[in-house]
């Protein structure tokens, strides 16, 4: 009865002192903290797990990557009476350094080294403890700079997609993408697939044409891409002639017909005559046109990469009138040659003026049956002015001498003579 009530009470005894212990083994293991120093890590720095909270004594303690020490993952352990007390396994030798406090340095993390770690504590404080704690650390590296690559170099007009891709040697990150520094346009053309890294737009139109660009980024970093032209190929539209039709040319003329379209890359022309091929350029130069140079004109505009064509015709009607041998399309006379030309007329008006002037003249001195024998007019105001009377010895029986009337070159001021106001010599004639 006594041996029943006093295992009883052992067992009894037992459970609270197993309760007892595990709480106070909790308190313990509560105590024993890691904090990664510093908070995030980048690449190629140092980062110290450090640990504080330990009681008692260390005995002995070990390090092990993961969240559990089992022997596979065991980085290091470290005795404080053994020489040397620390003993480290092979990838992490001379990579990390150990403490007596139980704190472990990974000098120069690279991505393989985030995770978890954990370390073990034997302690004997009293009694002999295992604590425990574990840690995180997330690597962080410093994102390179991503460039933007395409599928095709120039997606045609509403027949092609296009993908761009975001290429990056850095893992998870947020990428980002923006067109001529704006957001993406949101359409159901537009789409983002693998996180981010692929643009796709289908059935591309030419407004997509612009400069592309991406952004990674992660906690610690970001970067840009530089930018990426995307060019969209259409046509040719709209191909015309100038100038336009129809054009009525004159032999021997020269005419220059020019074709345009709009057309990304730029198309490559063909020029016919009925249909005879006449040239490659967007120009055609007509030199001396002859007969054989009339007929329907056209201009075929062809683009290699779309595979489209477009075209234009003009009618050139060549008449039989030779032109003096200029080009006739602008139709129109230097400034120069219309100054000599009405110079010209208002020379040939003055003399004409003066002609009509001297006959009138002469018609009155005739009914006063006065005649001009020598008459200088204007002799005196105007010495370019002269006046010679012509052979008045053959032209006996006549009361007439005739006035030849000459301007000096360079004198060319169509001065009207002033014979009222001159004084004006009137020789009579005597009948012999
Ligand atoms: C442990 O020791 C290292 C090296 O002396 C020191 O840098 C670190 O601050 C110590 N950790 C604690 C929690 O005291
Ligand atoms: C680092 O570890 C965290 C969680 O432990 C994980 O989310 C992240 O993707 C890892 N990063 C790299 C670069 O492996
Ligand atoms: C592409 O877009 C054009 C213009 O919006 C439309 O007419 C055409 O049907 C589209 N093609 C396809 C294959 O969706
Ligand atoms: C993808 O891009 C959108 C905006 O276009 C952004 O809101 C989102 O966070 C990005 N996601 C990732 C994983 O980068
Ligand atoms: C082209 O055809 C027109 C008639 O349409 C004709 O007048 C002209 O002479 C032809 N020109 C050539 C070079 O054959
Ligand atoms: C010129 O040729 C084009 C193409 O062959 C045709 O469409 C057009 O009617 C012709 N024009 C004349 C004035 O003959
Ligand atoms: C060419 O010009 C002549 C004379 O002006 C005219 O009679 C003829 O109809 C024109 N031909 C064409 C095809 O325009």
């Amino acid at each position: 009865m006594d041996l029943i009530v006093c295992s009883r009470a052992l067992a009894i005894r037992g459970v609270i002192l197993t309760v007892f212990l595990s709480l106070w083994s909790q308190q313990i293991s509560a105590q024993v903290s890691v904090v990664p120093i510093p908070k995030t890590v980048m690449v190629g720095e140092n980062v110290l797990l450090s640990v504080s909270g330990v009681t008692g004594t260390i005995l002995l303690f070990s390090w092990h990557k993961g969240e559990r020490s089992t022997d596979k993952n065991q980085m290091l352990n470290y005795s404080p009476n053994t020489t040397p007390p620390e003993q480290i396994e092979e990838p992490y030798k001379g990579r990390v350094r150990v403490f007596p406090n139980c704190s472990m340095e990974i000098l120069g993390v690279n991505t393989n080294d985030n995770g978890s770690y954990t370390v073990s504590i034997q302690t004997r404080g009293g009694q002999q403890q295992q604590q425990q704690a574990t840690v995180t650390i997330i690597v962080y590296e410093k994102v390179s700079k991503p460039n933007v690559t395409s599928n095709l170099a120039c997606p045609v007009e509403y027949k092609d997609s296009i993908t761009l891709t975001c290429v990056t040697t850095n893992t998870t990150q947020i990428i980002l993408w923006s067109k001529d520094s704006q957001k993406l346009p949101s359409d159901d053309r537009t789409s983002l697939s693998q996180e981010n890294r692929t643009l796709t737009i289908t059935n591309v139109s030419s407004a997509d044409s612009g400069n592309y660009q991406c952004e990674v980024m992660n906690s610690v970093s970001h970067s840009t891409s530089d930018l990426y032209t995307l060019t969209v190929c259409y046509g040719p539209k709209n191909v015309k002639i100038t100038p336009q039709g129809p054009i009525t040319q004159p032999l021997k003329s020269q005419l220059t017909l020019n074709c345009m379209a709009e057309s990304v890359p730029a198309p490559d022309y063909t020029w016919t005559l009925n249909g005879t091929i006449k040239g490659h350029e967007g120009k055609l130069v007509l030199t001396e046109i002859t007969i054989h140079d009339q007929g329907n004109y056209t201009c075929e505009a062809n683009n290699s990469v779309t595979q489209l064509s477009g075209s234009a015709s003009v009618y050139v009607n060549v008449t039989g009138n030779a032109a003096s041998g200029t080009d006739n399309g602008s139709g129109s006379l230097p400034g120069w040659a219309i100054a000599v030309i009405v110079i010209a007329i208002l020379i040939v008006v003055a003399l004409i003026a003066a002609c009509v002037y001297y006959f009138l003249l002469r018609d009155k001195s005739k009914s006063n049956d006065i005649s001009m024998k020598e008459s200088t007019l204007n002799s005196r105001s105007d010495p370019h002015l002269r006046s010679s009377s012509k052979n008045p010895a053959t032209q006996t029986g006549e009361e007439v001498n005739y006035s030849e009337v000459t301007f000096k070159p360079g004198a060319l001021k169509p001065t009207q003579p002033k014979l009222k106001e001159n004084t004006t010599e009137y020789a009579e004639i005597s009948r012999t």
